[in-house]
């Protein structure tokens, strides 16, 4: 498998559906609140996005190499769940924090993204490590144009995660998208500048760092898809997908009411 480069007409189909992926997180938003089960979630996603939206949610019945088919439409993580939570009876609680991620196919096209909500009030120690992980992906993104290599992206997300104390999940990361869900390269979240393949305008990759607060080390739960930390400490993650341009970038999942762009983003620890 190699690095696919995006012509305009492509391009133009991932702009809609990272909108419309986004536009689901949008809507899902509001609905966060104690009392909601995470099947619930799914449900309202569900309908959203093949009812209003006329997407496909890509998350349902995937199943790559060596993994069972995902049960439902999106995936929500919760507390000490890392990614790939499945949705299901559990009822969400004030001082819960979750990962709702949402990747949606519109006109053969992926859009992939996620951010963290609260129930009711999270701990400050919760909304410091949401808080970090945002600033992270943000310092991430940061890096991407034209001649920049994925080493830049992943020490940029590192360093600052690391640089309070945090740790950073290596058993998945970012990655290419386009017709298909999980493409070429892929884009580590910790690394060395100036190392690994070199960014060429029209790659569309996604950026998406899980941030623990405690110790890195995962554990993978026996439904085969919801990976937890070891010490179950708590882990967050954001997820953008992002086009390179000529001069830079351009962040396709992009909605009316998405978290802005940290400004000023945080200094290099
Ligand atoms: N959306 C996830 C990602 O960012 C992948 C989820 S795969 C699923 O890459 F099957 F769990 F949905
Ligand atoms: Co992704
Ligand atoms: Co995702």
């Amino acid at each position: 498998m190699s690095i696919t480069i995006k012509n305009e007409a492509e391009v133009a189909a991932m702009r809609l559906a990272g909108r419309l992926a986004s536009e689901v997180l949008d809507f899902i938003g509001p609905h966060v609140k104690h009392g909601v089960t995470t099947g619930e979630l799914d449900t309202l996603c569900h309908q959203y996005m093949v009812e209003v939206q006329q997407t496909i949610p890509a998350p349902l019945n995937y199943a790559p190499p060596g993994y069972r088919p995902f049960p439902k439409s999106i995936c929500t993580s919760v507390n000490h769940q890392i990614c790939h939570g499945i949705p299901g009876d559990k009822v969400l609680k004030n001082g819960d924090v979750l990962n709702i991620d949402i990747t949606v196919i519109k006109d053969g096209f992926h859009g992939d993204t996620s951010r963290m909500f609260f129930v009711g009030e999270p701990s400050i120690a919760a909304r410091r490590l949401c808080e970090v992980t945002f600033e992270s992906m943000w310092l991430g993104i940061d890096q991407v144009k034209p001649g920049a290599t994925i080493g830049d992206i992943g020490h940029a997300i590192q360093r600052h995660a690391e640089g309070v104390g945090f740790s950073i999940v290596r058993e998945f990361c970012g990655h290419g998208i386009g017709r298909r869900f999980h493409e070429d390269p892929q884009i580590l979240h910790y690394g060395r500048p100036a190392t690994g393949e070199r960014l060429l305008p029209g790659m569309i990759f996604t950026i998406e760092p899980m941030v623990n607060a405690g110790r890195r080390e995962i554990r993978e739960m026996s439904d085969g898809w919801t990976i937890v930390t070891r010490d179950h400490s708590l882990s967050a993650q954001w997820e953008h997908t992002v086009l390179v341009t000529d001069s830079g970038h351009e962040v396709l999942t992009m909605s009316a009411a998405c978290p802005a762009r940290p400004t000023p983003l945080p200094a290099a620890a």
